[in-house]
Protein backbone atom coordinates (compact mmCIF):
# COMPACT_ATOMS: atom_id res chain seq x y z
CA UNK A 1 0.00 0.00 0.00
CA UNK A 2 1.67 3.51 -0.51
CA UNK A 3 0.22 7.28 1.19
CA UNK A 4 1.41 10.02 -0.14
CA UNK A 5 1.14 13.25 2.02
CA UNK A 6 2.72 16.99 2.00
CA UNK A 7 4.94 15.64 5.52
CA UNK A 8 4.89 12.38 7.64
CA UNK A 9 5.46 12.26 10.71
CA UNK A 10 7.24 9.37 12.74
CA UNK A 11 6.31 9.87 16.51
CA UNK A 12 3.05 10.88 18.57
CA UNK A 13 5.48 12.69 21.10
CA UNK A 14 5.74 16.49 21.77
CA UNK A 15 7.87 16.79 18.98
CA UNK A 16 5.91 15.00 16.87
CA UNK A 17 2.53 17.18 17.94
CA UNK A 18 4.45 20.19 17.83
CA UNK A 19 5.26 20.01 14.39
CA UNK A 20 1.72 18.55 13.15
CA UNK A 21 0.25 21.06 15.44
CA UNK A 22 2.26 24.33 14.29
CA UNK A 23 1.71 23.54 10.10
CA UNK A 24 -0.77 25.34 8.48
CA UNK A 25 -4.46 23.30 8.25
CA UNK A 26 -4.31 22.58 4.00
CA UNK A 27 -0.89 20.60 4.81
CA UNK A 28 -1.63 17.14 4.53
CA UNK A 29 0.22 15.13 7.40
CA UNK A 30 0.26 11.96 8.68
CA UNK A 31 1.32 11.39 12.01
CA UNK A 32 2.88 7.35 12.66
CA UNK A 33 3.19 5.80 16.01
CA UNK A 34 4.98 2.34 16.99
CA UNK A 35 2.17 1.57 19.18
CA UNK A 36 -0.63 3.41 20.54
CA UNK A 37 -1.00 7.49 20.13
CA UNK A 38 -0.89 8.00 24.04
CA UNK A 39 2.40 5.31 24.37
CA UNK A 40 4.91 7.87 24.06
CA UNK A 41 7.81 9.35 26.88
CA UNK A 42 6.48 12.71 26.75
CA UNK A 43 3.21 11.14 28.34
CA UNK A 44 5.13 9.77 31.20
CA UNK A 45 6.96 13.54 31.93
CA UNK A 46 6.53 14.50 35.90
CA UNK A 47 8.83 17.24 37.08
CA UNK A 48 8.01 19.45 33.78
CA UNK A 49 8.99 22.20 31.50
CA UNK A 50 11.51 24.43 32.05
CA UNK A 51 10.95 28.24 30.77
CA UNK A 52 11.98 31.63 31.87
CA UNK A 53 8.19 33.00 32.98
CA UNK A 54 9.22 34.79 36.38
CA UNK A 55 9.71 38.43 36.30
CA UNK A 56 12.97 38.21 38.46
CA UNK A 57 14.28 34.97 36.20
CA UNK A 58 16.43 35.88 32.77
CA UNK A 59 17.43 34.37 29.66
CA UNK A 60 20.88 34.70 30.59
CA UNK A 61 20.28 32.91 33.84
CA UNK A 62 18.68 29.66 32.09
CA UNK A 63 20.94 29.52 29.57
CA UNK A 64 24.30 29.73 32.76
CA UNK A 65 22.31 26.76 34.12
CA UNK A 66 21.79 24.70 31.01
CA UNK A 67 25.64 25.69 29.92
CA UNK A 68 27.07 24.45 33.63
CA UNK A 69 25.12 21.46 33.69
CA UNK A 70 26.27 20.45 30.11
CA UNK A 71 29.79 20.69 31.55
CA UNK A 72 31.28 22.93 28.67
CA UNK A 73 29.99 21.01 25.86
CA UNK A 74 26.72 22.51 24.80
CA UNK A 75 26.89 24.62 21.85
CA UNK A 76 26.08 28.03 23.21
CA UNK A 77 24.43 29.24 19.99
CA UNK A 78 21.74 26.41 20.60
CA UNK A 79 21.12 27.05 24.05
CA UNK A 80 20.55 30.82 23.43
CA UNK A 81 17.63 29.90 20.71
CA UNK A 82 15.84 27.66 22.61
CA UNK A 83 16.09 29.21 26.14
CA UNK A 84 14.96 32.58 23.99
CA UNK A 85 12.24 30.61 22.75
CA UNK A 86 10.29 29.28 26.15
CA UNK A 87 8.74 31.79 26.99
CA UNK A 88 6.66 31.54 23.85
CA UNK A 89 6.46 27.94 24.20
CA UNK A 90 5.14 27.32 27.80
CA UNK A 91 2.88 30.80 26.24
CA UNK A 92 2.27 28.45 23.07
CA UNK A 93 0.71 25.27 25.52
CA UNK A 94 -1.25 27.60 27.81
CA UNK A 95 -2.97 28.47 24.41
CA UNK A 96 -3.86 25.72 23.42
CA UNK A 97 -5.58 25.08 27.00
CA UNK A 98 -2.88 22.79 28.91
CA UNK A 99 -4.15 22.94 32.50
CA UNK A 100 -0.80 23.66 34.45
CA UNK A 101 -1.20 24.07 38.50
CA UNK A 102 -1.35 27.23 40.03
CA UNK A 103 -0.76 28.93 42.86
CA UNK A 104 -3.77 28.94 45.16
CA UNK A 105 -3.26 32.88 46.30
CA UNK A 106 -2.66 34.53 43.14
CA UNK A 107 -3.75 32.21 40.29
CA UNK A 108 -0.13 32.83 38.31
CA UNK A 109 1.61 29.36 37.01
CA UNK A 110 3.36 27.52 39.85
CA UNK A 111 7.40 26.92 39.36
CA UNK A 112 8.80 24.04 40.77
CA UNK A 113 12.77 23.88 41.04
CA UNK A 114 14.81 21.13 39.83
CA UNK A 115 18.48 19.79 39.90
CA UNK A 116 20.77 22.45 38.03
CA UNK A 117 18.36 25.38 37.72
CA UNK A 118 19.07 28.66 40.25
CA UNK A 119 15.49 29.59 40.33
CA UNK A 120 12.31 28.32 40.20
CA UNK A 121 11.20 28.28 36.30
CA UNK A 122 9.60 24.60 36.00
CA UNK A 123 6.10 24.90 35.15
CA UNK A 124 4.15 21.38 35.60
CA UNK A 125 0.54 19.87 36.21
CA UNK A 126 1.15 18.26 39.51
CA UNK A 127 3.54 15.26 38.61
CA UNK A 128 1.27 13.95 35.49
CA UNK A 129 2.59 17.14 33.15
CA UNK A 130 3.56 14.95 30.52
CA UNK A 131 0.02 13.32 30.68
CA UNK A 132 -1.72 17.05 30.72
CA UNK A 133 0.16 18.18 27.57
CA UNK A 134 0.16 15.44 25.48
CA UNK A 135 -3.23 14.67 26.46
CA UNK A 136 -4.36 18.20 25.53
CA UNK A 137 -2.49 18.24 22.17
CA UNK A 138 -3.80 14.68 21.00
CA UNK A 139 -7.69 16.00 21.71
CA UNK A 140 -6.96 18.69 19.22
CA UNK A 141 -6.13 16.34 16.37
CA UNK A 142 -9.64 14.72 15.90
CA UNK A 143 -10.38 18.96 15.39
CA UNK A 144 -7.87 18.83 12.39
CA UNK A 145 -9.32 17.26 9.21
CA UNK A 146 -5.70 17.47 7.38
CA UNK A 147 -4.22 15.22 9.98
CA UNK A 148 -3.95 11.79 9.56
CA UNK A 149 -3.30 9.21 12.46
CA UNK A 150 -1.83 5.97 11.63
CA UNK A 151 -1.12 3.81 15.20
CA UNK A 152 0.34 0.54 15.42
CA UNK A 153 2.73 1.47 12.79
CA UNK A 154 6.53 0.40 13.05
CA UNK A 155 8.94 2.57 10.20
CA UNK A 156 11.49 0.15 9.69
CA UNK A 157 13.60 2.36 7.06
CA UNK A 158 13.75 5.84 5.46
CA UNK A 159 13.82 5.75 1.87
CA UNK A 160 15.93 8.07 -0.31
CA UNK A 161 15.41 8.80 -3.60
CA UNK A 162 16.75 7.26 -6.82
CA UNK A 163 18.12 9.77 -8.09
CA UNK A 164 20.06 11.58 -4.90
CA UNK A 165 20.84 9.17 -2.32
CA UNK A 166 21.21 12.61 0.03
CA UNK A 167 17.15 13.12 -0.20
CA UNK A 168 15.09 11.57 1.82
CA UNK A 169 11.41 10.71 0.23
CA UNK A 170 9.45 8.65 3.14
CA UNK A 171 9.46 5.66 4.92
CA UNK A 172 8.83 1.97 4.76
CA UNK A 173 6.72 0.75 7.18
CA UNK A 174 5.19 -1.92 8.73
CA UNK A 175 1.43 -2.49 9.53
CA UNK A 176 1.75 -3.98 13.10
CA UNK A 177 -2.25 -5.12 12.76
CA UNK A 178 -2.17 -6.49 9.09
CA UNK A 179 1.50 -7.86 9.16
CA UNK A 180 1.53 -5.85 5.49
CA UNK A 181 4.77 -3.71 4.56
CA UNK A 182 3.13 0.28 3.58
CA UNK A 183 5.36 2.78 1.92
CA UNK A 184 4.62 6.36 3.24
CA UNK A 185 5.53 9.29 0.76
CA UNK A 186 6.12 12.57 0.75
CA UNK A 187 8.74 15.86 0.31
CA UNK A 188 9.11 16.02 4.21
CA UNK A 189 9.63 13.42 6.66
CA UNK A 190 9.74 14.14 10.00
CA UNK A 191 11.97 11.74 12.54
CA UNK A 192 10.57 11.96 16.06
CA UNK A 193 10.79 8.71 17.71
CA UNK A 194 11.93 9.39 21.01
CA UNK A 195 14.97 7.96 22.95
CA UNK A 196 16.63 4.73 24.03
CA UNK A 197 15.96 3.97 27.31
CA UNK A 198 15.31 0.36 26.52
CA UNK A 199 18.71 -0.24 25.96
CA UNK A 200 19.23 -0.99 29.74
CA UNK A 201 18.37 -3.48 32.52
CA UNK A 202 16.26 -0.78 34.33
CA UNK A 203 15.10 2.42 32.51
CA UNK A 204 12.17 5.24 32.94
CA UNK A 205 11.12 4.99 29.06
CA UNK A 206 8.38 3.51 27.66
CA UNK A 207 8.65 0.03 25.65
CA UNK A 208 8.81 1.98 22.52
CA UNK A 209 12.46 3.93 23.16
CA UNK A 210 14.41 1.31 21.03
CA UNK A 211 16.52 4.19 19.50
CA UNK A 212 14.58 3.05 15.83
CA UNK A 213 15.24 6.90 14.53
CA UNK A 214 18.60 7.03 15.27
CA UNK A 215 19.31 3.38 13.87
CA UNK A 216 17.48 4.56 10.68
CA UNK A 217 18.94 8.24 9.66
CA UNK A 218 22.49 6.72 10.75
CA UNK A 219 22.12 4.25 8.37
CA UNK A 220 20.62 6.23 5.61
CA UNK A 221 23.54 8.42 5.86
CA UNK A 222 22.72 10.93 8.49
CA UNK A 223 25.58 11.86 11.54
CA UNK A 224 25.34 11.44 15.15
CA UNK A 225 26.64 13.27 17.91
CA UNK A 226 27.57 12.70 21.43
CA UNK A 227 25.73 9.37 21.99
CA UNK A 228 28.27 8.25 24.90
CA UNK A 229 25.97 11.02 26.94
CA UNK A 230 23.16 8.87 28.11
CA UNK A 231 21.91 10.51 31.73
CA UNK A 232 20.80 7.87 34.45
CA UNK A 233 17.60 9.47 36.60
CA UNK A 234 19.21 9.52 40.20
CA UNK A 235 15.83 8.50 41.30
CA UNK A 236 13.53 5.83 40.09
CA UNK A 237 11.55 3.54 42.65
CA UNK A 238 13.55 0.38 43.63
CA UNK A 239 11.34 -1.75 45.06
CA UNK A 240 11.50 -5.46 44.61
CA UNK A 241 8.73 -6.80 42.16
CA UNK A 242 7.97 -3.08 41.10
CA UNK A 243 8.22 -2.02 38.21
CA UNK A 244 10.80 0.96 37.67
CA UNK A 245 9.02 3.93 37.78
CA UNK A 246 10.62 7.46 38.02
CA UNK A 247 10.26 9.42 41.23
CA UNK A 248 10.54 13.14 40.47
CA UNK A 249 13.26 15.53 41.14
CA UNK A 250 10.89 17.60 41.82
CA UNK A 251 10.25 15.91 44.84
CA UNK A 252 14.03 17.06 45.79
CA UNK A 253 13.29 20.80 44.80
CA UNK A 254 10.24 20.69 47.23
CA UNK A 255 12.79 19.77 50.09
CA UNK A 256 13.03 15.78 49.69
CA UNK A 257 16.57 14.58 51.09
CA UNK A 258 18.31 11.28 50.00
CA UNK A 259 19.47 9.27 52.84
CA UNK A 260 21.81 6.25 53.38
CA UNK A 261 20.09 3.11 55.04
CA UNK A 262 20.87 4.26 58.34
CA UNK A 263 19.22 7.59 57.54
CA UNK A 264 21.96 9.55 57.40
CA UNK A 265 22.23 12.40 54.31
CA UNK A 266 25.02 11.85 52.17
CA UNK A 267 24.87 14.67 49.13
CA UNK A 268 26.35 17.38 51.13
CA UNK A 269 29.57 15.96 51.29
CA UNK A 270 29.60 15.35 47.48
CA UNK A 271 28.77 18.35 45.82
CA UNK A 272 27.39 22.41 47.66
CA UNK A 273 24.50 21.90 45.83
CA UNK A 274 23.64 19.03 47.90
CA UNK A 275 20.27 17.26 46.32
CA UNK A 276 20.05 20.08 43.92
CA UNK A 277 23.65 19.34 41.98
CA UNK A 278 23.31 18.05 38.56
CA UNK A 279 21.87 14.71 37.74
CA UNK A 280 25.34 13.33 36.45
CA UNK A 281 26.61 14.21 40.03
CA UNK A 282 23.27 13.00 42.21
CA UNK A 283 23.68 9.61 40.29
CA UNK A 284 27.42 9.14 40.71
CA UNK A 285 26.93 10.21 44.54
CA UNK A 286 24.02 7.40 44.63
CA UNK A 287 26.21 4.75 42.50
CA UNK A 288 28.71 5.16 45.12
CA UNK A 289 26.96 5.22 48.36
CA UNK A 290 25.23 1.79 47.03
CA UNK A 291 28.32 0.27 46.11
CA UNK A 292 30.20 1.26 49.69
CA UNK A 293 26.99 0.01 51.97
CA UNK A 294 26.61 -3.08 49.79
CA UNK A 295 22.79 -1.98 48.83
CA UNK A 296 20.60 -1.86 45.80
CA UNK A 297 19.10 1.39 46.56
CA UNK A 298 19.27 4.64 48.94
CA UNK A 299 16.45 6.33 50.59
CA UNK A 300 14.77 9.41 49.24
CA UNK A 301 12.66 11.04 52.16
CA UNK A 302 9.89 13.68 52.09
CA UNK A 303 7.66 12.43 54.75
CA UNK A 304 9.09 15.59 56.82
CA UNK A 305 6.55 18.17 54.85
CA UNK A 306 3.31 18.26 55.50
CA UNK A 307 0.99 15.53 53.82
CA UNK A 308 -1.50 18.13 52.12
CA UNK A 309 1.30 19.66 49.91
CA UNK A 310 3.09 16.11 49.25
CA UNK A 311 -0.53 14.96 48.03
CA UNK A 312 -1.00 18.06 46.30
CA UNK A 313 2.23 17.97 44.03
CA UNK A 314 2.77 14.54 44.16
CA UNK A 315 -0.36 12.68 43.38
CA UNK A 316 0.86 10.04 41.04
CA UNK A 317 3.72 9.48 42.66
CA UNK A 318 2.01 8.69 46.19
CA UNK A 319 -0.97 6.60 44.20
CA UNK A 320 1.75 4.38 42.47
CA UNK A 321 3.71 4.04 45.49
CA UNK A 322 0.70 2.98 47.76
CA UNK A 323 -0.04 0.64 45.41
CA UNK A 324 3.08 -1.06 46.03
CA UNK A 325 2.79 -0.59 49.83
CA UNK A 326 4.47 2.37 50.40
CA UNK A 327 3.07 5.56 51.92
CA UNK A 328 5.59 8.43 50.78
CA UNK A 329 3.85 10.81 53.26
CA UNK A 330 5.13 8.53 56.10
CA UNK A 331 7.80 6.64 54.68
CA UNK A 332 10.84 7.11 52.68
CA UNK A 333 11.42 5.46 49.27
CA UNK A 334 13.92 3.25 48.23
CA UNK A 335 15.93 4.70 45.08
CA UNK A 336 17.79 3.83 42.58
CA UNK A 337 19.61 5.58 39.28
CA UNK A 338 17.83 4.11 35.95
CA UNK A 339 18.61 5.19 32.38
CA UNK A 340 16.48 7.98 31.47
CA UNK A 341 17.71 10.17 28.77
CA UNK A 342 19.65 10.06 25.41
CA UNK A 343 21.50 13.56 25.36
CA UNK A 344 22.92 12.60 21.85
CA UNK A 345 21.10 12.04 18.58
CA UNK A 346 20.88 12.78 14.81
CA UNK A 347 22.82 15.97 14.28
CA UNK A 348 20.63 19.18 13.32
CA UNK A 349 20.48 22.47 12.49
CA UNK A 350 18.21 25.05 14.30
CA UNK A 351 15.17 24.27 11.65
CA UNK A 352 15.54 20.88 12.33
CA UNK A 353 17.35 19.78 9.27
CA UNK A 354 19.23 16.88 8.91
CA UNK A 355 22.14 15.59 6.27
CA UNK A 356 19.41 14.51 4.34
CA UNK A 357 17.20 17.08 2.49
CA UNK A 358 13.63 16.41 3.21
CA UNK A 359 14.45 14.67 6.48
CA UNK A 360 14.00 17.01 9.81
CA UNK A 361 14.57 14.94 13.06
CA UNK A 362 12.75 16.52 16.66
CA UNK A 363 12.75 16.01 20.41
CA UNK A 364 15.14 13.25 22.15
CA UNK A 365 16.08 11.67 18.71
CA UNK A 366 17.90 15.00 17.46
CA UNK A 367 21.00 16.08 19.02
CA UNK A 368 20.72 20.26 18.83
CA UNK A 369 23.58 20.97 21.06
CA UNK A 370 21.40 22.38 23.73
CA UNK A 371 21.95 19.53 26.40
CA UNK A 372 25.97 18.96 26.14
CA UNK A 373 27.42 16.30 28.53
CA UNK A 374 24.28 16.60 30.61
CA UNK A 375 20.96 17.85 29.92
CA UNK A 376 19.45 19.81 32.75
CA UNK A 377 16.25 19.04 33.99
CA UNK A 378 12.87 19.50 32.24
CA UNK A 379 14.81 21.18 29.49
CA UNK A 380 13.55 18.47 26.85
CA UNK A 381 10.14 19.27 26.91
CA UNK A 382 11.27 22.87 26.27
CA UNK A 383 13.62 21.41 22.74
CA UNK A 384 10.92 19.28 21.76
CA UNK A 385 8.30 22.34 21.45
CA UNK A 386 11.56 24.58 19.88
CA UNK A 387 12.83 22.46 17.91
CA UNK A 388 8.88 21.16 16.32
CA UNK A 389 7.96 24.85 15.85
CA UNK A 390 10.98 25.49 13.68
CA UNK A 391 10.50 22.91 11.90
CA UNK A 392 6.78 23.29 11.01
CA UNK A 393 7.81 27.15 10.32
CA UNK A 394 10.83 25.84 8.41
CA UNK A 395 8.31 24.01 6.03
CA UNK A 396 6.35 26.18 5.62
CA UNK A 397 8.25 29.36 4.86
CA UNK A 398 10.08 26.68 2.21
CA UNK A 399 13.52 27.41 3.84
CA UNK A 400 16.59 26.68 1.95
CA UNK A 401 18.25 23.50 3.07
CA UNK A 402 21.56 23.88 5.51
CA UNK A 403 23.19 20.31 6.42
CA UNK A 404 24.06 21.15 10.13
CA UNK A 405 27.92 22.55 10.96
CA UNK A 406 30.92 20.54 9.85
CA UNK A 407 33.52 19.58 12.52
CA UNK A 408 36.71 19.44 12.66
CA UNK A 409 36.93 16.25 15.04
CA UNK A 410 34.65 13.60 12.76
CA UNK A 411 34.81 9.82 12.95
CA UNK A 412 33.99 8.17 9.68
CA UNK A 413 32.48 4.89 10.30
CA UNK A 414 30.48 1.94 7.73
CA UNK A 415 27.00 1.77 8.69
CA UNK A 416 27.52 -2.05 7.16
CA UNK A 417 28.63 -4.79 9.91
CA UNK A 418 32.21 -5.10 9.95
CA UNK A 419 33.31 -8.49 7.68
CA UNK A 420 35.80 -9.44 10.16
CA UNK A 421 32.75 -9.79 12.75
CA UNK A 422 32.22 -13.65 12.66
CA UNK A 423 29.27 -14.91 14.52
CA UNK A 424 30.47 -16.21 17.89
CA UNK A 425 29.10 -19.82 19.35
CA UNK A 426 27.72 -17.72 21.81
CA UNK A 427 23.21 -17.60 22.24
CA UNK A 428 21.54 -15.96 19.73
CA UNK A 429 21.02 -11.94 20.16
CA UNK A 430 17.99 -10.85 22.17
CA UNK A 431 17.50 -7.73 23.67
CA UNK A 432 17.67 -9.28 27.44
CA UNK A 433 21.25 -9.91 26.92
CA UNK A 434 21.71 -6.51 24.94
CA UNK A 435 20.92 -4.74 27.95
CA UNK A 436 22.45 -6.85 30.48
CA UNK A 437 25.54 -6.44 28.71
CA UNK A 438 25.41 -2.27 28.17
CA UNK A 439 24.12 -2.21 31.85
CA UNK A 440 27.54 -3.63 32.94
CA UNK A 441 29.69 -2.07 30.11
CA UNK A 442 28.12 1.42 29.69
CA UNK A 443 26.54 2.42 33.09
CA UNK A 444 27.32 5.46 35.34
CA UNK A 445 31.19 4.14 35.64
CA UNK A 446 32.53 2.79 32.52
CA UNK A 447 36.32 1.65 31.75
CA UNK A 448 37.80 0.96 28.21
CA UNK A 449 38.00 -2.67 28.51
CA UNK A 450 34.49 -3.13 29.16
CA UNK A 451 33.29 -0.95 26.63
CA UNK A 452 35.35 -2.69 23.75
CA UNK A 453 34.28 -5.99 25.00
CA UNK A 454 30.68 -5.16 24.66
CA UNK A 455 31.48 -3.62 21.12
CA UNK A 456 32.80 -6.73 19.51
CA UNK A 457 30.07 -8.75 21.49
CA UNK A 458 27.72 -6.19 20.04
CA UNK A 459 28.92 -6.66 16.27
CA UNK A 460 29.05 -10.53 16.75
CA UNK A 461 25.67 -10.22 17.45
CA UNK A 462 25.05 -8.47 14.77
CA UNK A 463 26.59 -10.60 12.32
CA UNK A 464 24.34 -13.69 13.64
CA UNK A 465 21.41 -11.30 13.48
CA UNK A 466 21.50 -10.72 9.94
CA UNK A 467 23.09 -14.33 9.03
CA UNK A 468 20.17 -16.20 10.87
CA UNK A 469 17.19 -13.85 10.06
CA UNK A 470 14.94 -11.39 7.49
CA UNK A 471 16.25 -8.53 9.08
CA UNK A 472 18.88 -8.15 6.42
CA UNK A 473 16.25 -7.46 4.30
CA UNK A 474 14.13 -4.96 5.58
CA UNK A 475 16.32 -3.35 8.22
CA UNK A 476 19.31 -2.75 6.76
CA UNK A 477 20.52 -3.22 3.12
CA UNK A 478 23.49 -5.09 4.17
CA UNK A 479 24.87 -6.91 0.93
CA UNK A 480 25.49 -3.81 -1.04
CA UNK A 481 25.02 -0.86 0.94
CA UNK A 482 26.26 1.87 -1.78
CA UNK A 483 23.53 0.18 -4.54
CA UNK A 484 20.46 -0.68 -1.80
CA UNK A 485 20.78 3.32 -0.91
CA UNK A 486 20.33 4.51 -4.68
CA UNK A 487 17.50 1.84 -5.22
CA UNK A 488 15.58 2.65 -1.82
CA UNK A 489 13.36 0.31 -2.53
CA UNK A 490 12.80 -2.97 -0.20
CA UNK A 491 13.56 -6.85 -1.31
CA UNK A 492 11.15 -7.92 1.72
CA UNK A 493 8.60 -10.05 1.36
CA UNK A 494 5.56 -7.48 1.32
CA UNK A 495 3.80 -9.51 4.32
CA UNK A 496 5.63 -9.90 8.09
CA UNK A 497 4.60 -11.40 11.20
CA UNK A 498 4.69 -9.02 14.03
CA UNK A 499 7.67 -11.04 15.71
CA UNK A 500 9.45 -9.62 13.01
CA UNK A 501 8.90 -6.21 14.99
CA UNK A 502 10.89 -7.76 17.81
CA UNK A 503 13.77 -8.42 15.05
CA UNK A 504 13.80 -4.61 13.90
CA UNK A 505 13.82 -3.29 17.50
CA UNK A 506 16.88 -5.46 18.25
CA UNK A 507 18.70 -4.74 14.84
CA UNK A 508 18.19 -0.38 15.60
CA UNK A 509 18.83 -1.74 19.80
CA UNK A 510 22.46 -3.07 18.56
CA UNK A 511 22.94 -0.20 16.21
CA UNK A 512 22.54 2.59 18.58
CA UNK A 513 24.52 0.47 21.18
CA UNK A 514 27.49 0.33 18.83
CA UNK A 515 27.35 3.87 18.19
CA UNK A 516 27.04 4.55 22.02
CA UNK A 517 30.15 2.49 22.24
CA UNK A 518 32.14 3.73 19.57
CA UNK A 519 30.98 7.56 21.26
CA UNK A 520 32.62 6.15 24.51
CA UNK A 521 35.59 4.71 23.52
CA UNK A 522 36.37 7.75 21.27
CA UNK A 523 36.01 10.41 24.49
CA UNK A 524 39.52 10.15 26.04
CA UNK A 525 38.08 12.10 29.19
CA UNK A 526 35.52 12.14 32.01
CA UNK A 527 33.31 14.87 31.36
CA UNK A 528 29.56 14.93 32.26
CA UNK A 529 27.40 12.05 32.24
CA UNK A 530 30.36 10.20 30.90
CA UNK A 531 32.65 8.80 33.52
CA UNK A 532 35.90 6.32 32.69
CA UNK A 533 38.14 5.44 35.32
CA UNK A 534 40.76 5.24 32.83
CA UNK A 535 40.42 9.12 31.60
CA UNK A 536 38.97 10.34 35.22
CA UNK A 537 40.02 14.12 34.27
CA UNK A 538 38.32 16.45 31.79
CA UNK A 539 40.22 17.39 28.74
CA UNK A 540 40.74 20.90 28.67
CA UNK A 541 39.18 21.53 25.70
CA UNK A 542 35.32 20.45 25.02
CA UNK A 543 34.35 18.48 21.55
CA UNK A 544 31.38 17.07 20.80
CA UNK A 545 32.09 13.20 19.16
CA UNK A 546 30.36 13.24 15.89
CA UNK A 547 29.76 10.23 14.09
CA UNK A 548 29.78 10.04 10.09
CA UNK A 549 28.64 7.06 7.96
CA UNK A 550 30.46 6.40 5.15
CA UNK A 551 29.69 4.36 2.46
CA UNK A 552 31.98 2.39 0.32
P1 LIG B 1 8.45 10.43 22.70
O1 LIG B 1 7.54 11.24 23.51
O2 LIG B 1 9.11 9.28 23.37
O3 LIG B 1 7.64 9.89 21.45
C1 LIG B 1 8.23 8.96 20.57
C2 LIG B 1 7.23 8.54 19.52
O4 LIG B 1 7.90 7.88 18.47
C3 LIG B 1 6.16 7.59 19.98
O5 LIG B 1 4.93 7.96 19.41
C4 LIG B 1 6.56 6.25 19.39
O6 LIG B 1 5.50 5.37 19.11
C5 LIG B 1 7.20 6.71 18.11
N1 LIG B 1 8.12 5.75 17.53
C6 LIG B 1 9.29 5.25 18.02
N2 LIG B 1 9.85 4.40 17.15
C7 LIG B 1 9.02 4.34 16.08
C8 LIG B 1 9.04 3.64 14.85
N3 LIG B 1 10.03 2.79 14.53
N4 LIG B 1 8.01 3.81 14.00
C9 LIG B 1 6.97 4.64 14.29
N5 LIG B 1 6.91 5.35 15.44
C10 LIG B 1 7.93 5.19 16.31
N6 LIG B 1 11.54 15.93 30.21
C11 LIG B 1 11.23 17.16 30.65
O7 LIG B 1 11.59 18.15 30.04
N7 LIG B 1 10.49 17.29 31.80
C12 LIG B 1 10.05 16.23 32.53
O8 LIG B 1 9.38 16.40 33.53
C13 LIG B 1 10.40 14.93 32.07
N8 LIG B 1 10.01 13.84 32.79
C14 LIG B 1 10.25 12.61 32.25
C15 LIG B 1 9.75 11.48 32.93
C16 LIG B 1 9.92 10.23 32.37
C17 LIG B 1 9.38 9.03 33.10
C18 LIG B 1 10.60 10.08 31.13
C19 LIG B 1 10.79 8.73 30.52
C20 LIG B 1 11.13 11.19 30.49
C21 LIG B 1 10.95 12.45 31.04
N9 LIG B 1 11.44 13.58 30.41
C22 LIG B 1 11.13 14.82 30.88
C23 LIG B 1 12.06 13.48 29.08
C24 LIG B 1 11.00 13.79 28.02
O9 LIG B 1 9.77 13.28 28.43
C25 LIG B 1 11.36 13.19 26.68
O10 LIG B 1 12.66 13.48 26.35
C26 LIG B 1 10.45 13.76 25.59
O11 LIG B 1 9.12 13.64 25.99
C27 LIG B 1 10.70 13.04 24.28
O12 LIG B 1 9.69 13.42 23.39
P2 LIG B 1 9.74 12.89 21.89
O13 LIG B 1 8.56 13.47 21.23
O14 LIG B 1 11.08 13.14 21.35
O15 LIG B 1 9.59 11.30 22.03
C1 LIG C 1 11.71 14.49 36.62
O1 LIG C 1 10.55 14.81 36.87
O2 LIG C 1 12.57 14.25 37.46
C2 LIG C 1 12.08 14.36 35.19
C3 LIG C 1 12.47 15.67 34.68
C4 LIG C 1 13.30 15.51 33.44
O3 LIG C 1 13.72 14.42 33.09
O4 LIG C 1 13.57 16.54 32.82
Amino acid sequence: MKHDFDTIIIGSGLAGLSVALSLPSNHRIAILSKDALINTASDKAQGGIAAVWDSQDSFERHINDTLVAGAGLCEKEAVTHIVEHSTDALQWLLSHQVDFTRNESDQQLHLTLEGGHSWRRIAHASDKTGHVITQTLQSLLGKCPNIHIFEQRTSVALLTSRENASECIGVKVLNRQSGEMETFLAPNTVLATGGTGQLFTHTTNPEIATGDGIAMAWRAGCRVANMEFIQFHPTALALPNAPTFLISEAVRGEGGVLLRPDGSRFMPSYDKRAELAPRDIVARAIESEMKKNGTSHVLLDISHKPKEQILHHFPMIHETCLSHGLDICTTPIPVAPASHYTCGGVLVNRNGQTDLKGLYCAGETAYTGLHGANRLASNSLLECIVTGRSIANSITAGLPWETPAVYEHTIHISPAPASNSQPEASHAPNKNSLRQLMTQCFGIVRNDAGMQTALSQLKSWKAQLLNNSVAKDYAFPSRSVETSRKVAHFSASNCLQDSNLNEIELNNMLDVACLMLQCGLARKESRGLHYTTDYPNKAETAKPTVLSPVFS
